[in-house]
């Protein structure tokens, strides 16, 4: 049976790492900053701002570290980046990072293309992470690549993503994002992930990460959302992709996810008019076709009351 649905959700604009990290051009630091800033005065209250990985894995995210300076501070959002080991973790925390989020798959073979080692491997290396946060007080995350199907193994079955939960939970992991990476989940394999999944670790503390590379990431949001999750991942303008699976397209849109949540009276906290204007100003600014379908639409809309009113 469905759980009821919640006066609110949790949405995590990662469009500024996820989206951005896979901009073949460099992005100046201060266009991030202002993407940043931006999505930050739109009213979204989780922003992953930033990842301190290897530059030689992922140039565009080598700036992590100015972009964590200049961003404006808004009280009360939590700036996150993604750590994928203690050097990462130092620079991390000394950037003033709030919450850090460390990442591994359910599939050996994509943990082994993005971080270079195995899924046991990287538990071990975040170890030393997860100690660090705890002692810096600074929140934990944890991210499972490949959870829904992996460009390397195909199908990934519940089990895998329910043990590396575990792992993660184990580490002290406040909570869990589970990805949809290739965006080929459908609702059925959201309902068995997530299922395997709350077994471990309370669906309260489970996040949705779904790409919309088959047009499924609003459906497996819902799934998701009647089974009791509560964290929503979506990036501005549907940035993003994935360097690892061709033709893999970004994020769910930031926008199409805030126009379901409000359309069904779920709360989020964030303008979506004002968020259009985030993606329009960062699909101008990396001369790129905004991913959104609502922004596309909402901007039409603009558009043509606009023309109206000049004609008059
Ligand atoms: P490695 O090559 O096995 O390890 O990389 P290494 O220790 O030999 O490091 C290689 C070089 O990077 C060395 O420099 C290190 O010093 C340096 P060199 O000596 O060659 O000049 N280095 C660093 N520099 C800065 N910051 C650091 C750092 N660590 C090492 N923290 C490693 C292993 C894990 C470091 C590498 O594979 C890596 O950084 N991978 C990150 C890949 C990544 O960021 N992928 C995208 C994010 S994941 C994602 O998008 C999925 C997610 O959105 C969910 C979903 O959708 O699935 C989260
Ligand atoms: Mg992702």
């Amino acid at each position: 049976m469905a759980t009821p649905l919640p006066a609110s959700v949790e949405v995590v604009e990662v469009g500024p790492r996820d989206g951005l990290q896979n901009e073949s051009t460099p992005v100046p630091a201060a266009v991030k900053i202002d993407l940043v800033d931006r999505l930050a005065a739109a009213g979204l209250r989780a922003i992953e701002a930033a990842a301190f990985v290897s530059p030689r894995w992922v140039p565009q995210m080598a700036d992590g570290a100015e972009v964590m300076a200049g961003i404006r501070r808004t009280p009360g959002v939590v700036y996150s980046a993604l750590v994928p080991n203690v050097r990462g973790m130092e620079a991390a925390l000394a950037a003033g990072v709030q919450e850090v989020v460390v990442f591994s798959a359910a599939s050996e073979s994509f943990a082994r293309r993005n971080i270079n080692c195995s899924i046991s491997e990287s538990i071990e290396r975040f170890e030393p992470v997860a100690r660090m946060a705890r002692d810096a007080g600074v929140r934990l995350r944890g991210s499972i690549s490949c959870a829904l199907g992996c460009p390397y193994e195909g199908a990934i079955v519940p089990a895998a993503v329910a043990d590396v939960v575990r792992r993660m939970a184990e580490l002290g992991c406040d909570s869990v994002d589970v990805a949809d990476t290739i965006g080929v989940g459908t609702p059925g394999a959201v309902r068995a992930a997530f299922e395997a999944a709350a077994r471990v670790l309370p669906m309260e503390r489970l996040a949705g990460h779904f790409h919309d590379t088959y047009g499924q990431a609003l459906a497996n949001v819902l799934a998701a959302l009647q089974l009791g999750v509560r964290s929503f991942h979506a990036s501005v303008a549907g940035l993003g992709g994935c360097p690892y699976a061709r033709g893999a397209t970004g994020n769910l849109a930031t926008e199409d996810l805030l126009y379901m949540l409000h359309g069904m009276g779920i709360a989020t906290g964030a303008d979506l008019q004002a968020v259009v204007d985030c993606g329009d100003y960062i699909s101008r600014a990396v001369g790129r076709a905004n991913g959104s379908r609502a922004a596309r639409a909402l901007l039409a809309a603009r558009e043509s009351a606009q023309a109206a009113r000049a004609s008059h």
